[in-house]
């Protein structure tokens, strides 16, 4: 018999009752819905409204105080307007709502290539599926890679040029603030990191008939320096605090932001690159879309000198960053976090 074989999850669901078992997780590594908390308020919502002005000092302060203690915190009035966000998520819709063979000219399983449709998350090397699929944009030059991006649908290019030049804006204006939190000048961050790169997922996770036995991404910390998620009002993120899976839920309109592993290793461990997943559900697909803020990939970045001393030894190794970015793509995600493999191990 002729196995027809769908590369994209979207494709392959359709009227499914069963997760297909190489998408189950073993019984030690399940999302244990029930157990989850839903605390509205458990991460910090910070107003970035006075953030150039009189109140700046207040809003670092409290900036540094949410990098601390929960290395997630949610922002408003931020700056980028309603329509940047609607036509982003009405666009990402739209792609992933086209003709399977439409999106398939954009498939490619090579993490490295800068612009591609893939499902799950390193299909090469992971032993059991996530409930995903996703387009990977690079993003930063623009002018570099928006000849890459689909052509379909016909806004595509133009929409999500928009709203990366809007996220990108929100990303600077946070690295000045948590390199002046971390009491390094206000540009440090920002030459770290070389010439910088930005890159972006669109997230597509299908309604799935048994939840309970897998994730749309499994516990993971972001490799990258912050990441700046746009999501749907469809719940699905749960970010760890103090040793439990709380649920992020979406507020209309806002960011959540969290510290990636390069924020933990410039600030010598001042700041927590913290896990989060994300879980599906039975009912409704639901969007994410995160900015991956990031050094370029030739940018050397280990702890800031200023953060060192007798005391405070450095906990890293200085690297380049397409070495700790192979290393995240190679290993594939898992709930141990890759900063173990760049640690100073020096006496
Ligand atoms: C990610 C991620 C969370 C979400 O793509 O790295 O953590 O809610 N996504 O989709
Ligand atoms: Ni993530």
């Amino acid at each position: 018999m002729a196995t027809t074989t769908k590369p994209l999850l979207s494709d392959l669901v359709a009227g499914m009752c069963r997760v297909p078992p190489n998408y189950i997780r073993p019984t030690s590594d399940r999302p244990n819905l029930h157990e989850v908390e839903s605390l509205d308020g458990a991460i910090p919502l910070i107003d970035l409204q006075g953030l150039n002005g009189p109140n700046r000092f207040n809003i670092v302060k409290e900036i540094g105080l949410a990098c601390k203690s929960y290395g997630f915190f949610q922002v408003k009035n931020h700056g980028v307007s309603e329509a940047v966000i609607d036509n982003m998520l009405r666009v990402s819709r739209e792609f992933f709502h086209l003709p399977e063979s439409e999106r398939l000219k954009n498939y490619c399983d090579d993490p490295m290539k800068t612009t591609r449709l893939s499902t799950s998350f390193n299909v090469n090397t992971e032993n059991v599926a996530s409930w995903r699929d996703y387009l990977r944009l690079h993003c930063h030059p623009l002018e570099d890679y928006m000849q890459e991006w689909p052509l379909n649908p016909p806004s595509f290019r133009e929409d999500v040029a928009e709203y990366c030049k809007n996220a990108r804006g929100i990303a600077l204006r946070l690295l000045e603030a948590i390199s002046e939190s971390l009491g390094l000048g206000k540009e440090y961050i920002d030459r770290a990191l070389g010439k910088h790169g930005q890159h972006m997922a669109i997230n597509y996770y299908p309604p799935c008939p048994q939840p309970d036995l897998t994730f749309g991404l499994p516990g993971h910390t972001d490799p990258n320096v912050i990441t700046i998620l746009l999501q749907d009002e469809i719940p699905g993120l749960q970010v760890l605090k103090d040793g439990k899976w709380v649920a992020v839920n979406p507020i209309p309109y806002t960011f959540i932001v969290n510290i990636g592993d390069q924020i933990q290793v410039l600030s010598n461990d001042h700041y927590k690159s913290v896990l989060h997943r994300a879980v599906v559900n039975c009912e409704q697909e639901r969007i994410s879309i995160p900015t991956f803020y990031c050094p370029s990939p030739d940018a050397m970045i280990g702890p800031a000198p200023q953060l060192i001393d007798v005391d405070h030894p450095p906990n890293y190794k200085t690297f380049a960053y397409s070495e700790y970015y192979q290393k995240f793509w190679d290993r594939g995600l898992t709930t141990q976090t890759c900063l173990d493999a760049f640690k100073d191990s020096r006496p």
